[in-house]
């Protein structure tokens, strides 16, 4: 069973870029925080699970984003690799209250 911590504060809403992700380490762990188009905060897992390309330096595309490594597209929702490949990264809760941008880790 995972251990979780509580609640930690990343950052401001308002500070986070569109449609870009940013890295943020929390704890151990490597987090990659995306904020879609619809305004939603999305945080995964900061390492495509092919060969580790560092998924907070590739291309957003509504819910998915491709790993600037080889191209892999990841949902950023739910952590899934799309087909043809397959996979997972860990998927992290988000809750944003006012500007404030909190992980439950
Ligand atoms: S390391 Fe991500 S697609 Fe290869």
């Amino acid at each position: 069973m995972e251990k979780t911590l509580g609640r930690v504060l990343i950052g401001k809403y308002s500070e986070l870029p569109d449609r870009l992700g940013k890295t943020f380490f929390v704890r151990d762990e490597e987090i990659a925080l995306f904020k879609l188009v619809n305004g939603d905060v999305r945080a995964i897992e900061n390492r495509c699970p092919h060969k580790g390309g560092v998924l907070a330096e590739g291309m957003v595309s509504g819910d998915h984003v491709f790993c600037p490594m080889h191209d892999w597209k990841i949902n950023v929702c739910d952590g899934q690799v799309q087909a043809p490949d397959h996979g997972c990264v860990r998927t992290y809760q988000v809750e944003v209250e006012e500007d404030l941008v909190y992980i439950i880790i």
